[in-house]
């Protein structure tokens, strides 16, 4: 198994800094993710982790070794890409084969590892078939074979999900998942979407504009984002200025207690959509009461929002659609103070 290591990695194009300083130190048998927009430097940080670019300053070790100036091909890396490449004229049996060949690894051999790698990917069926018979959930296994074959000690994965549709994305990151955790593969997952890293990675790093902004578990990005930025990103509606004192909280539309004191500097709260009581009736014994007005309802099936107009300022409510209640009603709400984020800047 294997660590990665990045230490004040940069990459410049010409005059262009793609990523300034990034650290990041990747555990044994990890799955992580790196999350952000478009254009954020998410596969140039693969590239160098790769070998396929050099950095223009830092140190990339594996296994505590520096390798920044070791090429791709003596890295022992995989890669899978968003688009499968596989070769149309070649049956999966000899696209997964194909890594091997390359390598010069003996017949007996290859034949073991096949029949090894094909019960992996639970692909024994379609070995006789070509690309073109079969769907793009099977292709990206047909990719992953081909890459895991070769034994890489890091799996690194650019959008490989990106082209297929929704329902499949969900069975496939589980195959992902799966698969990863059985073969204990330190494994690097390229995403912009941050449902997929969330369900996927044991950690996070999120890069913006090039730098890393937070590297964290799926549950503390979450619940504790260290920016609004952050907040924003992961999916959070409810962030409101705030002026904060000791473990007080004064928003426009009340004043709430948080549990202990957040930093200095802090100027926001977020409320998860989620974390939010929602009473038809005055709340006894609840902490942290809201008065309001329903102003809009979505409903998703499951799951309901409200838009709850509290002074001035709209509180997302997000509920399970056991009950509906309808808009206009006045309602209250409540938080408890643990479940009270306070992040520094404003939004
Ligand atoms: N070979 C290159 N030459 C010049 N600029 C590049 C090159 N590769 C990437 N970039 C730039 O670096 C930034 C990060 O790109 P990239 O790593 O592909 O982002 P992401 O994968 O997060 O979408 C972008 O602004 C992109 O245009
Ligand atoms: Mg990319």
């Amino acid at each position: 198994m294997t660590t990665v290591l990045l230490k004040g990695v940069r990459k410049d194009f010409g005059s262009f800094t793609a990523i300034s300083n990034i650290d990041l130190d990747i555990a044994s048998g990890e799955l992580v993710a790196l999350l952000g927009p478009s254009g954020c430097g998410k596969t140039t940080t693969l590239r160098m982790i790769a070998g396929l670019e050099i950095p223009s300053a830092g140190q990339i070790c594996f296994d505590g070794k520096d390798v920044s100036e070791v090429p791709v091909q003596d890295r022992n890396v995989g890669m899978v890409f968003q688009r499968y490449a596989l070769f149309p004229h070649m049956t999966v049996e000899k696209n997964v084969l194909f890594g091997l060949k390359v390598r010069g690894v003996g017949k007996t051999e290859a034949a073991e590892r096949l029949e090894e790698i094909l019960d992996v990917v639970q692909l024994q069926q379609f070995r006789h078939r070509f690309p073109a018979q079969l769907s793009g959930g099977q292709m990206q296994r047909v990719a992953i074979a081909r890459t895991l074959i070769t034994n890489p000690s890091v799996l690194m994965m650019d959008e490989p999900l990106a082209n297929l549709d929704t329902k499949l994305r969900g069975e496939m990151r589980r195959f992902i998942r799966d698969l990863q955790q059985r073969l204990g593969i330190t494994t690097i997952f390229v995403t912009h979407d941050q449902i997929e890293a969330m369900e996927l990675a044991d950690r996070v790093a999120v890069i913006f504009d090039g730098k890393l902004a937070q590297f964290d578990t799926p549950d503390t990005l979450y619940k504790h984002p260290n920016s609004i930025e952050i907040a924003d990103f992961m999916g959070a509606t409810n962030v409101f200025p705030a002026q904060i004192s000791g473990n007080s909280a004064v928003l426009e539309f009340g004043t709430l207690t948080l549990n202990g004191n957040p930093p200095e500097g802090s100027q926001s709260v977020m409320l998860r959509s989620e974390a939010i009581d929602l009473h038809l009736e005055q709340p006894e014994g609840a902490q942290n009461v809201v008065e309001g007005t329903i102003a809009t309802r979505d409903f998703f099936g499951a799951n309901i929002t409200y838009g709850v107009t509290c002074g001035g300022n709209t509180v997302n409510v997000t509920e399970q659609s056991r009950r509906i209640v309808d808009v206009g009603r006045p309602v209250w709400l409540s938080i408890s103070p643990e479940r009270i984020w306070a992040i520094k800047g404003t939004a």
